[in-house]
């Protein structure tokens, strides 16, 4: 490759030649269309490192700037090829067209007014694209976006509205009516996650891993909405695929035993047809599937490519506002666990939901990461089954194994109760251990350091001498504990397989431990005993702060502990009477 800074850094007298050299080059490069590169060369004038790419290909265009600017000029103070180029063009401002570039971060969206050969925020190379945007240029070179392309969705008339007094724009609006009611126990799960409802002209990106039940889950929600039980009239609701051919979803939708006469299915993946026919059915709801198929012409870019996935949802959203109807998107999550086509997305859209599930699971949790109309603590729990998600009764039983009954014969299982957002689990935490073999430590399910910080607590301030034990731990069914509400049920299980005395069944432990062996109150205690009196279970250990506050409270037959410290909870749970 030409490193041409270093060109340039010779004579005047060559400049026409190098130009040209430039040009043959960047054309050559156009025509075989080579793959972005950025590579660092020395530049001998400014003595310093400058970095490059090949890419853009309006650079051919900011070449014929080259030809009568001083570049020596502007290679005196700028380091970087971005800056450089820049300088190339001040003063000279030959372009008729206003143009402002945005250089926006592919991996992680962070924008930046100039081009870095990385991204100054994740370090990444070579993810900084050049983002335009045309003020009056009436025509595209392809990396500029024409808002013409996608103005006929633009909201007419925002010049004429004028700023409203928070009373007026309350006054006779009763918000559960603005929002569209979700029938049925699957879809009190979905309006939990929505905060309520689905909200008109609101934009939603559901996320998820290949294969998790996104196509599932949005055809499901379509078929109520078409349905509209709770507001007592169908109505269409177009599900536009671009991954699938209509007979394929009609397919799916017969074995989901789908049969609403308003769900209209069509296969196309130009955002322009989409919205065109989409505006001619004026459906309740309209779905896209997925938003990486789809494109809109005069974009640069294949589909799923930066531009045209943030182009595409930014048509999506004037469409959805212009039209107030409801829009979803069905995004694919990379591998690094982000919705393909960067953050930049995320910033786009009113609400994004993230489905997510084990492999080996049937289970399937439906979380919102954003919500710009109501919480993101909800989450909603379904089970994929032969004909479609099902919604969970029984949460918070989800973890728990089946044979809960026979802990009263196995030492060395304990009941946690942990939550997430606003929904509480019961988890089973089981412990092994082992004298004899290897002095390892094998966590699952719990994080390591604090199994060992734990581990050490119950040494030191309850004396067990764990010292010659190998210690194996494990939460069932994959869950994960993330909160320090576990500690005690961790410490439970530990003393219950060391002790060799099964806790009896039907008791859970709530608390965290501290490092004096103290137990500690966690958040909604009351929330989580609660969930334990409704799933049966008889007792609880709870820190004794805990158990004054709760003992006022009714929950029928049920028994909390209250305990000070580690060597308590011995005491009460591991003595026979
Ligand atoms: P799908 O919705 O196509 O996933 P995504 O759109 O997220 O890629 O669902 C894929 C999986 O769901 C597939 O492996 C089979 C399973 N599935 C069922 O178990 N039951 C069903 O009724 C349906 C429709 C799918
Ligand atoms: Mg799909």
């Amino acid at each position: 490759m030409v490193p041409f800074q270093t060109l340039y850094a010779r004579t005047h007298f060559r400049n026409l030649q190098i130009h040209k050299l430039y040009r043959s080059f960047h054309s050559t490069k156009y025509l075989y269309k080579e793959p972005i590169t950025v590579s660092t060369v020395y530049d001998p004038v400014t003595g310093c490192m400058v970095t490059k790419s090949n890419e853009e290909p309006d650079k051919q265009q900011r070449g014929e700037r080259l030809l009568n600017s001083d570049y020596a000029d502007a290679l005196k103070d700028d380091r970087s090829y971005g800056s450089v180029m820049e300088g190339f063009g001040g003063g000279k401002k030959k372009s008729k067209s206003k143009s402002k570039s945005v250089w926006v971060c592919s991996e992680c969206g962070y924008s930046d007014g100039q081009w870095w050969g990385y991204c100054r925020e994740c370090k990444n190379v070579n993810t900084m694209k050049e983002l335009v945007d045309v003020v009056d240029s009436g025509k595209t070179n392809g990396f500029q976006v024409s808002e013409k392309l996608v103005q006929s969705w633009l909201p007419k008339g925002a010049g004429e509205a004028v700023p409203l007094r928070l009373t007026d724009v309350n006054r006779g609006v009763n918000h559960s009516d603005w929002r569209f009611p979700l029938s049925g126990l699957f879809g009190d799960e979905v309006s939990r996650v929505l905060g309520g409802g689905l909200v008109p002209g609101s934009l939603v990106l559901v996320g998820g891993d290949p294969g998790v039940g996104k196509s599932t889950l949005m055809l499901q929600i379509a078929a109520i909405i078409a349905e509209g039980k709770e507001i007592g009239k169908p109505a269409p609701v177009l599900y536009v695929s671009g991954e699938e051919s209509v007979e394929q979803i009609g397919n799916r939708a017969d074995r989901m035993e789908i049969s609403t006469d308003e769900l209209f299915l069509y296969s196309s993946t130009d955002i322009e047809d989409i919205l065109v026919k989409a505006q001619a059915l004026s459906p309740r709801a309209l779905i896209i599937d997925s938003i990486q198929t789809v494109h809109l012409a005069g974009v640069t870019g294949s589909a799923g490519g930066i531009y045209q996935v943030k182009e595409c949802t930014a048509a999506l959203l004037r469409f959805a506002k212009k039209t107030d109807v409801p829009v979803f998107l069905i995004g694919h999550v990379t591998k690094s666990g982000d919705i393909a086509g960067p953050r930049v997305l995320e910033h786009i859209v009113d609400a994004v939901l993230y489905m997510e599930g084990e492999q080996y699971s049937s289970h399937r949790l439906l979380r919102a990461f954003k919500n710009r109309f109501g919480s993101t603590d909800e989450l909603g729990v379904f089970e994929m089954s032969p004909c479609g998600l099902k919604a969970v009764k029984n949460p918070s039983e989800i973890f728990l194994s089946e044979e809960r009954s026979d802990s009263e014969f196995l030492a060395g299982l304990a009941i946690a109760v942990i939550m997430d957002g606003s929904r509480t689990f019961v988890i089973e935490i089981q412990a092994l251990c082992a004298t004899g073999s290897s002095l390892s430590r094998q966590v699952n399910g719990v994080q390591a350091g604090r199994a060992d910080m734990i581990i050490a607590v119950l040494m030191k301030q309850a004396g067990l001498k764990l010292q010659s034990n190998a210690i194996f731990l494990n939460v069932v069914s994959g869950a994960s504990l993330t909160e320090t509400a576990g500690d005690l049920a961790v410490a439970a299980a530990i003393c219950s397989s060391f002790l060799e005395f099964p806790i009896p069944s039907h008791m859970a432990f709530i608390g965290e431990v501290g490092l004096g062996g103290e137990l500690r109150m966690v958040p909604k205690m009351e929330k989580r005993v609660s969930t334990l009196a409704k799933l049966g279970y008889k007792k609880c250990v709870v820190p004794e702060p805990a158990a004054k506050l709760l003992r006022g409270l009714d929950f029928g037959e049920f028994e909390l502990l209250g305990c000070q410290t580690l060597k308590d909870v011995i005491n009460t749970v591991f003595i026979t009477s």
